[in-house]
């Protein structure tokens, strides 16, 4: 009895040790990624670093490092790093006062907590709605409920009058989100006479305006009648979503707004207009623990008897120019919600992901009011969907930001997102993160110097209904000894002809530097054949041997693979 209970009471002992020694084996690992949402408590920015130059971000207590070449996506306008701060100091308007946010994605790589994707918003984006009660065309200053007094946040005066203020926390001027629950543009008039903004372009029903209607064909406009070539005003009585920043005199500066208001254009014709509401990209992860995020999007269009094309926008880490690659062409829907349309590529790679997207009828574009292009739509991605564990419990995969080609290569000479500021003062490349947020950097392109008469280079995209080809203009020199790449072989189709077969191999790398090349093993070996690009990062080649080859090999010019396949 009492043996026997010494027995229990050792094994409970060797369980207490086993216990501590699971707790001890349950060790941290490096490096882990970390996602935030949480409050801004500071921002510092490294001062000797020019326009590029990074910092850091304190979010919950929790010093995160901001890499040098840092771009930080606000609700409009992607900024450079340095643009957040004014002499120093972080430019958050009442900072202390009201709770500012960001969203960081990163890894902890060593003990430093690194960003790779910054999001940066005031109190959860101040989403709100209500009625417009009274609107002052003197100020363009109007009142939502009685109670909160707003203004758009305007510094170009797209839609109504300058606002100048806080020009980081401006509304979208090139895509506008000042809109229509369809994506028609909307404004507040400048003055009684506006011709930009006239009040004869919403219809009325006796003294009511109209909260629904069709724009007519501009072949059949009237003077004084309705135009689809000019904004639609905002009028007392308008429901509307919407969200800005305090500032400040207590004013809400609204960056977006949606007005209830179901207008549409004669189907078919041009000018017309639509919106994104919600876009999201599936970062794609070769490994095969993870679990792929979808791709996926939501826009709204003022004629839905056209189809939309959705691309995505790749830019040349050394020139900047945007080239667009085709993510789906969908027809609008026909049914309630009219003019909703949604894109849905499921779990299909869209690799790599892209800072923006874009979204443009198939029969192209038109001019729209103040300078708008009608009939496109770019969306910054708010939400990237990073692979998540398929099996709970197993080490957290650190975020492959070296899969994100604006990341791991950069995006062009710099351009400020501020629409106030002037050029920067030499041109400088966007380059890639650095500290590098990962175990170690991926190799970049060697890209030329940025010519002093930089041309345009972000913004909006090409305005063509065609896209244009990768640009291969930057040679794929690596600096750093480079990680190797990680290769997939999506697809090996063979085809029999007259005793030859055709092999067809398709795969794709996670690093845009890379050269892919494809060999064959049978019968008759092929040696290593460059692959052709297809779209960046995706190859293509088609060989021809006599006899069924045994394997496929695919490797590339950064020592990827070798990655084989039997036939
Ligand atoms: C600040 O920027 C300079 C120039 O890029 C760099 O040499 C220095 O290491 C940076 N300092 C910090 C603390 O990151
Ligand atoms: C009304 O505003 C428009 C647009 O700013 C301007 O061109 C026009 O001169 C203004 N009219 C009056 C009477 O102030």
């Amino acid at each position: 009895m009492f043996s026997s209970l010494g027995a229990l009471f050792q094994r409970a002992l060797a369980l207490v040790t086993l216990a501590g020694v699971v707790y001890s084996q349950a060790a941290t690992y490096d490096p882990y990624p970390f996602s935030f949402l949480g409050t801004i408590d500071d921002m510092t920015l490294n001062a000797t670093g020019g326009p590029l130059a990074g910092g850091t971000l304190t979010v919950n207590g929790f010093v995160i490092t901001i890499p040098k070449n840092s771009l930080v996506t606000l609700p409009s306008i992607t900024v450079a790093w340095s643009e957040m701060f004014v002499d120093g100091k972080p430019n958050l308007p009442l900072l202390g006062t009201v709770s500012w946010e960001a969203t960081v994605f990163g890894n902890v790589v060593q003990g430093q907590r690194i960003a790779g994707l910054v999001f940066i918003f005031q109190e959860t984006t101040q989403l709100l709605q209500g009625f417009i009660t009274s609107i002052d065309y003197t100020t363009g200053h109007f009142i939502v409920d009685n109670s909160q007094e707003c203004v758009l946040n305007d510094p170009l005066g797209r839609y109504g009058l300058p606002y100048t203020t806080n020009p980081l926390w401006t509304v979208d001027a090139d895509d506008p989100s000042v809109h229509s629950s369809t994506g028609y543009p909307l404004c507040i008039p400048r003055n009684s006479t506006d011709a930009e903004c006239p009040l004869t372009n919403r219809p009325k029903d006796g003294d009511v305006f109209l909260t629904s209607f069709t724009m007519p064909d501009p072949a059949l406009v009237v003077p004084g009648g309705l135009d689809p070539s000019i904004m639609v005003p905002l009028v007392v009585g308008d429901y509307i979503t919407y969200s800005g920043i305090k500032a400040e005199d207590g004013i809400l500066e609204i960056y977006s707004l949606e007005g209830n208001l179901g207008i549409y254009t004669a189907p078919g014709t041009k000018p017309a207009y639509l919106t994104c509401v919600a876009a999201q990209y599936g970062i794609i992860d070769p490994n095969p623990t993870l679990e792929t995020a979808e791709t996926r999007a939501t826009a709204f269009v003022t004629d839905p008897s056209t189809t939309v094309q959705w691309y995505a926008i790749d830019i040349d880490p050394c020139t900047g120019v945007e080239s667009e690659r085709d993510l789906l062409l969908i027809e609008p829907d026909g049914t309630a919600p009219i003019g909703q349309t949604v894109f849905r590529l499921g779990k299909i790679n869209a690799s790599p992901a892209t800072r923006e997207v874009g979204f443009r009828y198939s029969s192209g574009t038109a001019p729209g009011p103040r300078g708008l292009v009608a009939g496109q739509f770019n969306q910054p991605i708010f939400d990237f969907g990073f692979p998540e564990l398929i099996s709970f419990g197993s080490n957290e995969i650190p975020l492959e930001f070296e899969t994100i080609p604006f990341l791991a290569m950069g995006s062009g000479p710099l351009e400020y997102g501020n629409y106030l500021a002037d050029p920067p003062p030499t041109p400088t490349l966007v380059g890639q993160l650095s500290p590098w947020p990962g175990n170690s950097a991926p190799g970049t392109l060697a890209c030329a110097p940025p010519a002093s008469t930089s041309a345009s280079a972000s913004g909006t995209a090409s305005a063509s209904g065609t896209p244009s080809a990768p640009s291969t203009s930057a040679s794929a020199t690596s600096t750093s000894t480079p990680v190797p790449d990680l290769i997939t072989i999506l697809t090996v189709t063979t085809r029999n002809q007259k005793g030859e077969t055709t092999t067809t191999v398709e795969a794709e790398t996670n690093n845009l530097a890379s050269q892919l090349f494809l060999a064959i093993l049978g019968v008759d070996n092929v040696d290593p054949q460059p692959m052709t690009m297809t779209s960046p990062s995706l190859f293509s080649l088609s060989v021809v041997t006599k006899g069924k080859p045994d394997f496929v090999v695919v490797t590339s010019s950064l020592n990827g693979g070798p990655i084989e396949e039997a036939v």
